[in-house]
C-alpha cells in the first residue's frame, strides 16, 4: 500500500494524505525514501509525496532538513539508503538512463569547470543527452535569449556574475527540453531584480507544462511561486498540501487596539476573546473563519474604551513554517 499526497482534495486545513496505487501521470513519486549517510547523519527518514504531471511544487525547510539529499537521489547524484523515487514512473535506480533524461537539474552548488565558456558548458551538456549539433545550436540560442545571457556567450564561467552564473545553471538544466525541472535553491544568492525575473522565467516554463519541484528556505519563494508545498525538517515531512491550505492551518488574525491609557481591567464585553492586555495595548487573537471581525469590533465599540487606533494583522507562511518546524 502506497501513501500519496493528494493535490484535489476537499478544502480542509490538514495534511492530506491518501492511500492508493502507483499513479503512472505523476512526473514524481517519492515513496518512504530514506538516506543515512555513511557518516551516519540520517538525513532521509522515510518521506513520501507525490508531484502531478504540470505541478509547480516546493520542499520548504531550514539548513539542513534534507532538501539536497532527496534532490540528489532523485537526479542519481546520491544512493538511496531505502523507499523507492520514480521520475514518470521510471525507477531513478533501475532505470537510470530513462529516468535521468526525464529531468534537469539547477544544483545548489556551482559545478562547472571554471575555465569553460558559457556556450560550451551548453553544448558539452547537450552532447551528453543526445541532442545533435544543430538541435544544441538551436537550444542554445534559445536558453541564452531567453535568459538574457547572448552577451555572455564567449566569456568564461569564472567571468561571471553569481546572478549570471545562476542563469547558465538553469540553461543547462533545460538544454535537453526535459518535463521536469528541479530547482535547489535557484535564487540563492541573486539580487532583487534577477529573482523576479527568474520568478517570471519559471512560471513562464511551469505554463508551458513543465513540473517543477523547488526547493527553498526562503518562505516568499514558495508563497510566490507553488501551488502545493512540503513543509521538511529533520528528515521528515512535517506538512503537505496546498498553499492556501497550509496557511489556513494556522489562520489566525491579531487585533491591536492602542489605547489612550492602560485601563486595568478587561470589560466584559471583550471577555469572550480572551484579550492580552500590557499597558495600553490589547491584543485580540481570533481566528477569522470562527468569528467575525465586525463582531469583535462591535464589541469593542459597546466597552467604551478609549481608544488611539486599531490594527489588524494576519499570519503568514512564515507563522505556519515556524509553528510547524518548532514542534
Ligand atoms: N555528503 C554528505 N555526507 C554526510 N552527511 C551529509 C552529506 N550531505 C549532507 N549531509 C547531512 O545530511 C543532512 C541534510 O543535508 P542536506 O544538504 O540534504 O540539507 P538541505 O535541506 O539541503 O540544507 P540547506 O538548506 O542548508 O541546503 C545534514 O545533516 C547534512 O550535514
Ligand atoms: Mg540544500
Amino acid at each position: 500500500m502506497k501513501a500519496t499526497a493528494d493535490l484535489d482534495h476537499e478544502d480542509t486545513p490538514k495534511l492530506s494524505i491518501e492511500k492508493g496505487e502507483k499513479n503512472m501521470t505523476d512526473a514524481i513519486t517519492i515513496h518512504q525514501l530514506t538516506k543515512t549517510y555513511l557518516s551516519g547523519t540520517v538525513a532521509l527518514k522515510g518521506i513520501t509525496f507525490s508531484i502531478k504531471a504540470g505541478e509547480f511544487f516546493a520542499l520548504l525547510g531550514p539548513n539542513g532538513a534534507g532538501k539536497t539529499t532527496a534532490i540528489n537521489i532523485i537526479t542519481g547524484l546520491a544512493n538511496k539508503t531505502g523507499g523507492d523515487a520514480l521520475l514518470f514512473g521510471k525507477d531513478v535506480v533501475k532505470d537510470y538512463r530513462e529516468a535521468r533524461a526525464l529531468v534537469g537539474l539547477v544544483p545548489q552548488e556551482f559545478n562547472v569547470d571554471q575555465f569553460e565558456k558559457v556556450s560550451k558548458v551548453l553544448y558539452f551538456n547537450g552532447g551528453y543527452f543526445g541532442l545533435s549539433r544543430p538541435e544544441r545550436f538551436n537550444r542554445i540560442g534559445r536558453l541564452l535569449k531567453d535568459l538574457s545571457l547572448e552577451e555572455k556567450r564567449d566569456t568564461k564561467f569564472r567571468e561571471l556574475s553569481g546572478g549570471m552564473k545562476r542563469k547558465l545553471l538553469i540553461a543547462r538544466a533545460l538544454i535537453h527540453d526535459p518535463p521536469i525541472l528541479i530547482l535547489d535553491e535557484p535564487t540563492a544568492g541573486v539580487d532583487v531584480e534577477t529573482r523576479r525575473f527568474l520568478w517570471d522565467y519559471f512560471r513562464q516554463l511551469n505554463r508551458q507544462g513543465k513540473t517543477i519541484l523547488l526547493t527553498t528556505h526562503y518562505i516568499e519563494e514558495a508563497e510566490e511561486l507553488c501551488q502545493r508545498i512540503a513543509v521538511i525538517n529533520k528528515g521528515e515531512i512535517v506538512a503537505l498540501d496546498k498553499k492556501q491550505n497550509l496557511l489556513a492551518l494556522l489562520e489566525r488574525e491579531t487585533m491591536t487596539l492602542h489605547l489612550k491609557r492602560k485601563i486595568g481591567r478587561i470589560p466584559k464585553q471583550l471577555q469572550k476573546y480572551h484579550p492580552q492586555e500590557q499597558d495600553a495595548i490589547i491584543t485580540i487573537e481570533y481566528n477569522p473563519q470562527k468569528e467575525e471581525a465586525q463582531e469583535i469590533l462591535d464589541a469593542i465599540q459597546a466597552a467604551k474604551l478609549p481608544l488611539l487606533k486599531i490594527e489588524t494583522s494576519r499570519t503568514t507562511l512564515e507563522d505556519v513554517f515556524l509553528h510547524l518546524t518548532k514542534k
